[in-house]
């Protein structure tokens, strides 16, 4: 009997966490449709959130998850994964990850918004993602064959179980790969927006290939704005890190307001929901803003990718001012997962960005994407470790004669720019039921092509995943007759929990609950 094997799809953070922490007994190929290098925790700035600084705890970490999370939170999920991210940030430390530090040689804590504690870890300054990805790839072993350019199309199941995937590499083409388990670690689905954080291939795949196999997707409506990106003469750059507000800099409008006085007790510190809408209105007001950053002491020593972003931008960091816009940076929502990262097709997992655990609820506070990464992708080993060997399915990788076994996909009659253009004005920081409505009635009316699945290029998948999607984000968006986190209607401004709160919108193949 050959050993078990799992397929896991992406190559950031959770994905690198599950394949170092998985047993070196089980065989793990892990899927990019592009290279390792690009993935959104390769972007990720601010680094990780772990309470450990004297006088800091769990509970007060948990607290903040709770706030910002506008009360939608699954407070048991994310005390314990709060509780193992600690654990995990040890080992970090064990194992010699460069964190940045201080001149006592102990961890130098950042702070981000809506913690009321210093405890972002961060690494190469602001470059806390990709050193962590580094780390994680290095210590892979050789139960692990990673395959670039690869573009999973659909899971196969069988009897109901997740038992692998039709996939195509770049240069010898279609085939079938069977596994005992299949992982999602695609991330979420940045480019649905004209103006985001994201890595470019960031396309809502997985989730898309999750709902189409049965697994459930939730919190869908619940879309993350960083207040911050840098934004020059109408060009996106990039993120700039809330860290630099914590080290110090403030928003301001062209007269040197101060736009977030008076606005919240957190100041410019603040949860993200809260600045971004602030933001939004203010430049819906004419304003334009920028990060003053004169009093950061030693700018582009402490945020080398930011100081390069302007650079590339043709903002002078010298004069202290850095012009930024809130624009799309994560998916609170996707596939629904227990606390092992098990969806509810049997065989299939998610974990990181793709998935909903439910540690984020409404809005996710700063620096706990990459803790849920590293603690969902070792729980999910762990799960597996105990069910797979068990299993032990007949699998390999089969070239075929698909034509045979595999149809046509509707792609929509629906070009990506003029989807990022309308996601953007009617699914943005504020929301209304009028535009939903016009958005989800044009979107359903979009005419489709069937393209056979030996036809269909790259490109074209991804635009029928954003397109299945933004039906999908559009729904949610306009069944929540409320405001909480990050989804604001303008026509439901009020939180209104006794309609509301504890409530999910859950969409699968049945339908919507
Ligand atoms: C940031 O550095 O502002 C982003 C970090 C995060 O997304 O939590």
């Amino acid at each position: 009997m050959s050993s078990p094997s799992v397929i896991v799809i992406g190559g950031g953070a959770a994905a690198l966490s599950f394949a170092t922490a998985l047993s070196e007994d089980i065989q793990i190929t892990l899927l990019t449709k592009s290279t390792t290098g690009r993935s959104n925790s390769m972007l990720a700035q601010g680094g990780i959130a772990s309470f450990y600084q004297a006088g800091d705890s769990a509970a007060e970490h948990l607290a903040d998850t709770l706030a910002a999370g506008g009360g939608h939170n699954d407070v048991i999920v994310a005390a314990s994964i709060i509780k193992d991210g600690r654990r995990l940030i040890e080992r970090l430390l064990e194992q010699r990850f460069p964190f940045d530090l201080d001149e006592q040689g102990e961890p130098q804590l950042g702070r981000e918004g809506g913690h009321h504690r210093n405890r972002i870890f961060h690494a190469g300054g602001d470059a806390t993602g990709k050193m962590l990805v580094q780390h994680l790839a290095g210590r892979l072993q050789e139960n692990v064959r990673v395959m670039e350019q690869v573009t999973v199309y659909e899971l196969l199941l069988e009897q109901g179980r997740c038992t692998g995937v039709l996939a195509s590499h770049e240069k010898t083409g279609l085939f079938e790969m069977r596994a005992d388990a299949v992982i999602i670690a695609t991330g979420g689905c940045g480019s649905l927006f004209s103006r985001h954080t994201n890595d470019a291939t960031l396309t809502g795949d997985g989730l898309m290939m999750a709902y189409k196999a049965g697994a459930e997707l939730t919190d869908l409506e619940f879309i993350q704005f960083h207040p911050t990106l840098l934004v020059h003469e109408e060009v996106c750059y990039g993120l700039v890190s809330e860290a630099v507000r914590g080290e110090g800099g403030v928003i301001r409008d062209e007269n040197d307001r101060r736009i977030m006085s008076g606005r919240h007790a957190m100041g410019d510190l603040a949860p993200r929901d809260v600045v971004a809408r602030v933001m939004h209105e203010e430049i819906r007001h004419g304003h334009s803003l920028y990060i003053d950053i004169s009093g950061c002491s030693h700018f582009a020593e402490r945020f080398p990718t930011i100081s390069s972003l302007c650079e590339t931008a043709g903002v002078d960091i010298r004069a202290g001012r850095i012009p930024v816009a809130p624009g799309m940076h994560f998916l609170m929502g996707g596939i629904r997962v227990n606390e092992w990262g098990e969806s509810a097709v049997p065989g299939l997992y998610a974990i990181g960005e793709a998935a909903c655990t439910g540690l984020h609820g409404a809005n996710r506070l700063a620096s706990n994407s990459l803790l849920e990464a590293l603690v969902m992708g070792e729980r999910a080993a762990q799960q597996i470790a105990r069910l797979v060997p068990a299993r032990n399915t007949d699998k390999g990788m089969l070239s075929l004669p698909v034509q045979e076994r595999y149809g046509c996909y509707d792609v929509p009659r629906l070009a990506l720019d003029e989807l990022q253009q309308r996601m953007s004005e009617s699914v943005s920081i504020h929301r209304s039921g009028e535009e939903l409505q016009v958005l989800y009635s044009r979107l359903h009316e979009v005419q489709t092509d069937p393209i056979h699945v030996q036809k269909i290029t790259k490109e074209q998948l991804e635009r029928l995943h954003l397109w299945q999607l933004a039906k999908l984000v559009t729904a949610s968006a306009l069944l929540r007759e409320e405001s909480r986190g990050a989804h604001y209607r303008t026509d439901f401004p009020v939180t209104d929990d006794a309609g509301w709160k504890g409530k999910q919108i859950i969409h699968s193949r049945n339908g919507i609950q």
